[in-house]
């Protein structure tokens, strides 16, 4: 089935509808937990999103570079997502990919359809929407565009943004830049685990097989925004994820049990550890729980790219050195197809759909 132009969120949005359709009101034990997110984001109190400054990453000065390094695994160990500042990706480079998914996405919808995806025919690149796919009808406030964008041998530019002609040069050039931070992230990660720099990139598939997919989510203006998600609450099945919005908040974080919304941060790119990692390291980096809120009067746009290993070649399970008596593998071997499946099942047996 092709999803149609009525299943558009944006469609749906631009209506002139006030109250939602049921399946996007989240179920009555949720709904307590969603508040206005431009008043959570004003919060100060209580913990927050902390900020990794890589300036100094690569600094000839040991005790600096050290510093800098020990903050980053920290924050993977401690909450598994961060603000990264001097993450070293040129400004206009990201200006120029904000620009083009901007672009592409204020076209009209009919255009956009061009490039629709089918799900269920396994086409998943392309522009698409949620399709619900349990008993409950659980659906998400957001449309989004998705593909695969390296290793550049295995993309397939033809199901790519046409419109504007920069997406293609900006959205690639962007996708090998943060490939090469992927790289870097996973060396101090191994490091911190006391393995040989490589380690983890090795273990992921290195650069012939982890897989960087860029998805752009956008959320429409939502009437009825404290009973509805952009994105429901999920952890990330990615090695590492590093995403870019437009300045409008809507992350949440579920830190020591209560939803934390991230700021937004200027110049920042959030980095997500994903599972993979957290499988790979015996969670002792942490990939967190969390989801994505919508609001009544601004769109927002968030541009994901999940660095991804390869879904049957490699078998995920704790490398053996970050094992010990008093520290036994928490995470059974799974391929990451199998990882996917299994959380897939598991919330269908818990009654939630999957995301
Ligand atoms: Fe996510």
């Amino acid at each position: 089935m092709v999803a149609s132009v009525a299943s558009r969120v944006e469609s749906l949005a631009g209506s002139g509808i006030q109250s939602i359709p049921k399946e996007y009101v989240r179920p009555q034990e949720e709904l307590t937990s969603i508040g206005n997110v431009f008043e959570e984001e004003k919060k100060e109190e209580g913990p927050q999103v902390p900020t990794i400054d890589l300036k100094e990453i690569d600094s000839e000065d040991e005790v600096v570079r050290e510093k800098c390094r020990e903050n980053l695994k920290k924050a993977a160990q401690d909450w598994g997502v961060m603000h990264l500042v001097n993450h070293g990706i040129p400004f206009d480079l990201i200006d120029r990919v904000k620009k083009a998914g901007e672009t592409f996405f204020s076209q009209p919808i009919e255009e956009k359809e061009k490039y629709a995806n089918d799900q269920a025919s396994g086409k998943i690149q392309g522009y698409g929407s949620k399709l619900a796919n349990n008993a409950s009808g659980q659906l998400e406030w957001e449309d989004y565009f998705f593909h695969l964008a390296f290793p550049e041998e295995k993309r397939d530019l033809s199901i790519w943004p046409k419109t504007p002609s920069d997406y293609i040069d900006a959205t690639s050039e962007y996708a090998k830049r943060l490939r090469g931070l992927a790289t870097k992230v996973l060396s101090i990660l191994s490091l911190g685990l006391g393995l040989e720099e490589g380690r983890l990139e090795k273990e992921v598939g290195g650069i012939e097989e982890l897989l960087v997919q860029m998805k752009i989510n956008y959320y429409p203006k939502c009437p009825q925004p404290e009973l509805a998600l952009g994105v429901e609450a999920h952890t990330d099945v990615s090695a590492l994820t590093f995403i870019l919005h437009n300045m409008v908040p809507g992350l949440q974080l579920f830190y020591e049990g209560k939803w934390v919304t991230a700021k937004c941060v200027p110049n920042s790119i959030i980095m997500h550890i994903g599972d993979t990692v957290e499988i790979l390291s015996n969670g002792k980096y942490k990939s967190i729980l969390h989801r994505g809120l919508v609001n009544k009067e601004k769109v927002r746009i968030s541009w994901a790219v999940f660095c991804e290993p390869p879904k049957e070649k490699i078998i995920l399970k704790p490398l053996p050195e970050v094992l010990s008596e008093t520290e036994p593998s928490l995470f059974p071997p799974r391929t990451f197809a199998q990882h996917i499946q299994h959380k897939l099942f598991r919330k269908s047996q818990e009654g939630l759909p999957p995301n």
